[in-house]
């Protein structure tokens, strides 16, 4: 039997997603398709949609800027999905819609293929720094993993507050601000960066200097555009280890992948071909 799956976002030219997807379903031995669909925003959404439900799709992923736009036409939403008040992936099964959200798994698989002692260690002290809807998915994951000490920190503060009073985990978290932040740093075991600050074209900026860093740090950005952005060249140059932003864009797909078919496929040797491409653009 063949599968067609789909990414329906704008633009969606230069996506890695296909790519993504085909190597999983070269893995699994499933015969299918992985197609883009752009919805440009001067189209009616809804009338692209109505005839996406006549298409015979198993399931698709939806992306910037479609990702809570979406929501109105879909039959189900997955806790994921609502903790987070996006989804990145639609289940079509039996003429139902079903919404996911897979970022914060994504990122909590990512981090634990590199650094397991991070979330086995509940009381490791986490920066989330941003708190828009990647943070969101990043925070919820977190806090479903049982990460006890999360603390936000965010330009603007009252959404820092908004999301840590959303969803709690095992103490109150602490919000700070951006100008708080470098003073603070050195507090944590784990800074996580999911704002689009240092992101292409503006590569040297950095949402606040990272100086002053604990012993053994990790320091994640979600970005992966550059791949080692500047937050993580100044977390490299204060004594800090990193994480990549490219694995969470795996292990996203990779759950999507996994809830569309009910298999996991290895991302064996992935991270380092995902890598070749993102440095080949
Ligand atoms: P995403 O879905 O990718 O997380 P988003 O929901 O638009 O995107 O969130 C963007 C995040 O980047 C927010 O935390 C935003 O901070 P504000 O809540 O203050 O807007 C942060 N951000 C964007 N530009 C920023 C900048 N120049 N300096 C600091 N933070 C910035």
């Amino acid at each position: 039997m063949s599968h067609n799956f789909a990414l329906i976002g704008y633009p969606v030219e230069h996506s890695l997603s296909p790519w993504i997807h085909e190597q999983f379903m070269t893995k699994a031995n499933i015969t299918g398709t992985y197609s883009k669909i752009e919805i440009s925003p001067q189209v009616p959404f809804a009338g692209v949609l109505n005839r996406l439900k006549e298409k015979n799709l198993d399931g698709f992923n939806i992306t910037f800027p479609y990702k809570q736009t979406i929501i109105p036409f879909l039959d189900e939403l997955d806790e994921s999905a609502k903790a987070v008040g996006a989804v990145n992936t639609v289940l079509c099964r039996e003429g139902k819609w079903i919404g996911y959200n897979t970022d914060g798994i994504g990122y909590l698989r990512s981090l634990e293929n590199k650094f397991p002692e991070l979330i086995k260690d509940k009381e490791k002290r986490i920066l989330l720094i941003g708190a828009g809807g990647a943070a969101r998915a990043i925070y919820h994951a977190l806090t479903e993993a049982g990460c006890l000490h999360i603390d936000i920190a965010n330009r603007t503060r009252e959404k820092a507050e908004e999301l840590s009073s959303s969803i709690s985990p095992g103490h109150l978290p602490r919000t700070l601000s951006m100008e708080e932040a470098p003073s603070l740093a050195g507090n944590y075991d784990l800074l996580i960066q999911t704002t689009s600050v240092g992101m292409k074209p503006d590569i040297g900026r950095v949402v606040f200097p990272l100086n002053n860093l604990k012993d053994e740090a990790v320091a994640s950005d979600i970005i992966y555009q550059p791949l080692e952005t500047a937050f993580l060249k100044q977390a490299k140059a204060a004594g800090a280890k990193i994480h990549f932003g490219h694995t969470m864009l795996l292990y996203q797909a990779q759950y999507a992948f996994e809830i569309w078919t009910k298999q996991r496929p290895s991302t064996l040797e992935m991270e380092e071909q995902l890598q070749q491409r993102l440095e080949g653009r």
